[in-house]
């Protein structure tokens, strides 16, 4: 029997969802798209084959015992006390990516993820993006040997596609910083821990970030949501240990690795380049985590990848790094 999904939201990433779980060996449903602006909602389910049902009011979905899961993509404001209300009705949930915007909020939905028995994941997507699970691999069994530092970049045009532009008041969406470096901050934890000082300059939308990290590593964020007109997005990063090092430029599909004094490119599968106005019909970060999830809806295992606690910590680091700003937001 097919999982049944609501997506809550039905703008940039609600799109990107909906159409991931169709994709056919996932064997997904999408049954129902809300938004609180219906035509947004009636529009995206109209969009998705087989078509989906539109609706504005979220208690609807939440009271369907044949809803599955609830995937929120809405503003990052509402992730709480939606979640919350979708854990407490029985639902399996994916939240997007900030978790939440304060830490006692992520804290709450954390414990109540845990006291669920439902299977609550939050997408930081990078944790299924090829080119980052090959880096993590690479590093995990010492093909650079002691990691020493991560240099990542995420530098964007302003998000203008937002509704009421959200995206660019970073008070509601945290900027750069919050928005679109927690992903950075995602995979630093991953790779080396939780940095033990921050420093960094620049204003919210625009900053560059120092961290110490245990072990002696260093790591350093660059991301901007100020890039000017025409500068084509561009994410990237450099993994130095004592023994090699890996790069990628952001072009996709493959990595630039340093080992043994030798450099070469590694082609990574399952790749493809991040384009705003491309389709998600291939396979993608996006897919393979959505493919991950309901593989954990479906097994009741626990997610691996994805914890909330994880998303948590790298609200954490973002939080530092504001603070670093003197913008502490939370
Ligand atoms: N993982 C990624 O790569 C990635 C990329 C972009 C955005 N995001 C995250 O996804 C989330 C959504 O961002 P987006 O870019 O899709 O935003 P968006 O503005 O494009 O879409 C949000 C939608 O939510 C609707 N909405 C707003 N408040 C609502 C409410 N209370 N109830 C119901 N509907 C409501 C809006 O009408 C809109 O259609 C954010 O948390 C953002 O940080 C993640």
């Amino acid at each position: 029997m097919k999982t049944r999904v609501a997506v809550i939201g039905a703008g940039f990433m609600g799109k990107t969802h909906a159409t991931s779980y169709l994709k056919g060996c996932l064997e997904a449903e999408i049954a129902f798209v809300v938004d609180s602006n219906l035509s947004r909602a009636e529009s995206l389910a109209a969009s998705l084959k087989p078509a989906a049902r539109g609706l504005a009011d979220i208690q609807t979905v939440l009271d369907d015992p044949s809803v599955d899961v609830i995937d929120i993509c809405l503003p990052t404001g509402f992730h709480h006390e939606l979640c919350l209300r979708a854990l407490q009705a029985g639902k399996n949930v994916l939240c997007e990516k900030p978790i939440a915007n304060s830490l006692a909020e992520a804290d709450e939905m954390v414990a109540a993820g845990n006291a669920s028995g439902k299977c609550f994941m939050v997408a930081h997507v990078l944790r299924f993006w090829p080119e980052y699970v090959e880096a993590a691999r690479m590093v995990n069994e010492g093909g650079i040997g002691k990691l020493r530092r991560i240099s990542c970049q995420r530098l964007s045009t302003p998000p203008a596609w937002s509704a009421g532009n959200w995206l660019l008041d970073s008070r509601l969406s945290g900027g750069a910083v919050r928005d679109l470096a927690i992903h950075d901050f995602d995979i630093i934890n991953q790779l080396a821990g939780m940095p033990v000082k921050v420093s960094a300059a620049g204003n919210p939308m625009d900053f560059s970030a120092c961290m110490t990290l245990r072990n002696d590593v260093t790591a350093t964020v660059e991301a901007s949501y100020s890039m000017p007109k025409g500068f084509p997005f561009r994410m990237a990063f450099m993994i130095v240990g004592e023994t090699g090092s890996i790069e990628f430029d952001g072009s996709g599909g493959s990595l630039s690795i340093v080992k043994k004094g030798v450099r070469e490119t590694v082609a990574v599968s399952g790749s493809r380049t991040f384009n705003q106005n491309e389709s998600a019909e291939e396979r993608d970060g996006y897919f393979y985590e959505i493919a991950y999830f309901l593989d954990c809806v479906r097994s009741g295992k626990r997610p691996e990848l994805g914890r909330s606690q994880d998303a948590r910590d790298a609200l954490a680091i973002a939080i530092g790094i504001e603070k670093a700003l003197g913008e502490g937001l939370a």
